[in-house]
């Protein structure tokens, strides 16, 4: 039996089962270059949208276990393009049209340590934070200026992901053929790692340029301890209870799934280095040093706090903000302390370490656009649109993702008036940072919503059923 309060041990003798039952992606990163996102709308007849959504479940989508053996191989030989991987979400109104009740919808994990036990986003859908009425307002823009596709009801997304982009073109055109009179295809979205050389070697970076993908909630065994024999855990504990991202599904006791935050966020490349410049100016700092107080690690990835353990400078996560509670090395308002403010919380609430931890998700974005510049000394054309994030993050509750609203938006985060995310956040009237030396500057909404929406991931099990 699988213990959901805990990471998960591949050693387990249940193990194998239970991650056969699950989708890939969720509880680790499938890892590949090239991503396709089949933005999905019912038009046909339920039974024949039940019939194909069981067969390309049985046929195709890649189970937890799989993804993990697909990785080893991989591993072997990473030349090799390795096998393509498939995933099938679908959004509360997906559920509906497909003829299950709102009690047969999927419901968040409560969150333990007082956290919103009832949290009723998944099945009112992304398009509500226009209501002021919600407790829950993201200041984005409102619908009818999202990207066309996005304002029509989505009912699923299919998720390919490959490291054979002339395989994934392939897979495009077979799904896309065999929905036909089933599914209108809404949109496609296509996701391409990008990648940008440093002195410690090349990495995957976002447009802004900064390495991306470092701190992650680790939920396998045997990952948390590689992980921690390579960059310590003196401070930070980088592993995650299964219960972070899992939940039951209501009809299918016994298997678990997953909701999903999809947002393409386009970022303003521009105006982002712009702003960074004039901070630079007022500072009297060079460029790339006050770029890393907007992001709370230099572009190569080298985190602002000093870390116990650094093998070759890679990846350090060891640090905590207990070692800087006065924000004198990394600003509150920095995007990895608003997004996950490691002690901050609990020590200004006060609140259990428990209630922050909770509040962790986990990130399998990737970026969207054309770089050519990317590899370029800065002052190349950098771009002002469409390019950006295909923002994803799983959590068992999204009251998970309040850390955007609340943590990214909010300009009182753990100390009044700190002002928005410097890199990530949005707000209609931002109040200027304080950044070191006393020094006023204002960086805000670089990044703009295009469209978006909640989905779960169901098990195997319930998509091989319908
Ligand atoms: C970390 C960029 C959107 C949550 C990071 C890092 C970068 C980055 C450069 C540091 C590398 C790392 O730790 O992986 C961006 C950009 C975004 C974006 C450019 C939008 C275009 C978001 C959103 C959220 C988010 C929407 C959630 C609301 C996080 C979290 C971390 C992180 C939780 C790890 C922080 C830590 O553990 O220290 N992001 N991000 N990011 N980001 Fe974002």
């Amino acid at each position: 039996m699988i213990n959901l309060s805990q990471p998960i041990d591949l050693t387990d003798p249940d193990a194998e089962a239970f991650l056969r039952g699950i989708q890939g992606n969720i509880i680790k990163g499938h890892g590949r270059d090239h991503t396709s996102h089949l933005i999905l709308k019912i038009i046909g007849e339920i039974p024949a949208a039940k019939k194909w959504i069981a067969d390309f479940s049985q046929k195709f989508v890649t189970s937890a276990a799989a993804s993990n053996r697909m990785t080893m191989s991989w591993k072997a030989d990473v030349n090799s393009a390795g096998e393509p991987f498939f995933m099938f979400l679908l959004t509360a109104e997906g559920y509906r049209k497909l003829g299950f009740t709102d009690q047969q919808i999927p419901s968040p994990m409560n969150i333990p340590f007082g956290g919103v036990q009832f949290d009723p986003y998944f099945k009112l859908g992304m398009k509500v934070q226009t209501d002021n009425s919600l407790p829950r307002k993201l200041p984005d823009p409102p619908v009818d200026q999202w990207e066309t596709p996005y304002q029509d009801t989505i009912h699923a997304m299919v998720l390919l992901a490959d490291d054979s982009k002339e395989r994934l073109e392939h897979s495009i055109t077979e799904i896309s053929n065999s929905i036909k009179g089933i599914f209108q295809t809404l949109t496609i979205e296509r996701g391409d790692v990008l990648r940008k050389k440093f002195l410690r070697g090349e990495l995957v970076v976002e447009h802004f340029g900064f390495q991306d993908g470092i701190s992650q909630p680790l939920m396998i065994r045997q990952d948390i301890d590689k992980e921690i024999a390579k960059r310590g855990n003196a401070h930070w504990d980088p592993s995650a209870p299964l219960s972070l991202v899992l939940v039951e599904e209501p009809v299918a006791p016994g298997n678990y799934g997953s909701f999903m935050v999809f947002r393409k966020l386009e970022q303003n490349v521009k105006s982002f280095w712009e702003s960074v410049e004039e901070l630079a100016g007022k500072l009297g700092k060079p460029v790339d040093e006050s770029a890393a107080l907007a992001v709370g690690r230099s572009q190569d990835g080298i985190p602002l706090l000093p870390t116990a353990v650094i093998v070759d400078g890679t990846d350090a996560n060891d640090f905590h903000y207990d070692q800087d509670d006065k924000a004198l090395l990394c600003p509150f308002h920095a995007h990895i302390r608003k997004t996950n403010p490691r002690g901050d919380v609990p020590r200004n609430l006060p609140a259990p370490a428990e209630f922050e931890r909770f509040r962790r998700v986990v990130r399998r974005g990737i970026t969207y656009g054309y770089r050519p510049d990317i590899g370029l000394p800065s002052g190349g054309s950098r771009p002002e649109k469409e390019v950006g994030l295909l923002f994803m993050c799983f959590q068992s509750n999204l009251d998970q993702f309040v850390i955007q609203q609340e943590g990214s938006d909010e300009k009182d985060f753990v100390v009044e008036g700190v002002g928005p995310d410097a890199t990530i956040g949005q707000s209609s009237a931002p109040v200027p940072q304080t950044w070191p030396g006393n020094v006023k500057h204002t960086m805000a909404n670089f990044v703009k919503l295009k469209g978006g929406e909640y989905f779960f991931s169901p098990s195997i099990s319930f998509l091989t059923g319908l």
